[in-house]
């Protein structure tokens, strides 16, 4: 890259494609092409055997009691809207609250202002404190009655902050509230079972774990699926259709309007053959090991905040020095080759209450190494020299 070896430390944003993902693409277009639950003929046999097995696989990957709980979508956005309106046009009303937290992407906060522009709900944010980490201990004071949804990032993309899901979706259940779970930093990260976190809903996007761009799926309790209305409209989704009404499928296909992207769910499926033959502990550890790495060595730079746990976290770190914009720094790694992050991360009003315009990150995967963190350090050393000359 410029003339240097790539160091591609931007996982959180997307992750590098494995060549088994790559392939079992082509395979699938080769020899499997065709459109899904229509045909009688054997290519469509094949590509909708082919989509149903990625449901049931995604399922299993993410322990969820049945595959009809797997929506497919093009990413954690897209599922995300889809609870919205589906689920929150039909029980979200006027003074009801929706509970977020102030670390949140804005993939898990304007669908839910459109909401609330819609609706009249209100929005309340869970704090975070100084050290990256939720407020727990005002939980109560926010976890009211009138709150229907609770929704929260598992690792925060900005901070690497791991929330306890777990304990946030036992307590918002018994204060009456439905759960929602922003899995696009998790799902490729570290072992994730729906039924132990007791989440409704858990959305994660295919790209950021190898996966072509595109792929994702939300889960959803089939109790709470089976509650809600479709969002789209069109084929695939229904049962009969007049010219006035239509009856629909149950979930997860009334939620799969139009020709869905088979390729996407095939490319998905054998992502997470690559990544179960890793292990996603394994994965978790090195990702976070090489995260503690970078902070210590980070740290010794002058002029350096670290944003985020300084122990356990995911594996990504965001950073500002006082010497450089943080787009300034990241033009500058891109001279040589290091693919670093800078900017607000899609993060703007966590990035107002840190009081920065936006950090530089980097966010790491199975196959980054540290002899890539010391290349790193060179490139941030000469950086500092080049910046304070
Ligand atoms: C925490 C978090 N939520 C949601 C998203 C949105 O994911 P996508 O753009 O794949 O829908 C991202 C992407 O960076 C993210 O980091």
């Amino acid at each position: 890259m410029n003339g240097q070896p790539l160091v591609y430390f931007d996982n959180a944003a997307t992750s590098q494609k494995p060549r088994l993902v790559i392939e079992a693409l082509r395979h699938y277009y080769e020899h499997s092409n065709a459109n899904v639950h229509r045909g009688l003929h054997e290519l469509s046999n094949r590509a909708t055997e082919a989509y149903e097995s990625a449901r049931v696989k995604v399922a299993s990957y993410l322990g969820a009691a049945s595959a009809e709980e797997i929506v497919f979508t093009r990413g954690t956005t897209e599922g995300i809207n889809l609870v919205a309106q589906a689920w929150g046009g039909k029980f979200v009303k006027e003074g009801d609250v929706v509970l977020l937290t102030e670390m949140e992407h804005h993939s898990n906060l304007v669908p839910w202002q459109l909401l609330a522009e819609r609706t009249g709900a209100r929005l309340r944010f869970l704090p975070v404190n100084d050290d990256g980490a939720l407020a727990l201990d005002r939980l109560d004071e926010f976890l009211t009655r009138g709150v229907k949804l609770f929704a929260f990032t598992h690792i925060s993309n900005s901070l690497g902050t791991i929330n306890p899901v777990e304990e946030l979706c036992r307590r918002a259940r018994e204060a009456g509230a439905t759960t929602l779970v922003d899995g696009a930093q998790s799902a490729g990260h570290l072992p994730v079972n729906v039924q132990e976190i007791g989440c409704d809903f858990y959305a994660f996007s295919g790209h950021k774990m190898c996966a072509p761009t595109g792929s994702g799926a939300l889960y959803g309790r089939a109790r709470v699926l089976e509650t809600m209305p479709p969002w789209h409209g069109g084929g695939e989704m229904i049962v009969s259709v007049t010219y006035e009404k239509s009856t629909y499928k149950p979930a997860p296909h009334r939620f799969e309007a139009g020709t869905p992207n088979v390729a996407g769910a095939v490319g998905l499926a054998a992502a997470i053959d690559y990544l179960e033959c890793i292990g996603r502990d394994r994965i978790f550890e090195h990702d976070a090991q090489l995260a503690m790495t970078a902070i210590e060595r980070i740290k010794t730079l002058p002029g350096i905040r670290i944003f985020g746990p300084l122990d356990r976290r995911g594996g990504l770190v965001g950073f500002a020095a006082e010497w450089a914009h943080p787009h300034d720094l990241t033009t500058y790694a891109n001279e040589y080759g290091l693919a670093l992050r800078g900017g607000h991360h899609c993060n703007q009003p966590l990035m107002r209450k840190l009081g920065v315009p936006g950090t530089n990150r980097a966010s790491f995967y199975f196959y980054n190494t540290e002899s890539e963190i010391d290349r790193m350090m060179e490139i941030l050393t000469s950086a500092h020299r080049f910046f304070t000359r």
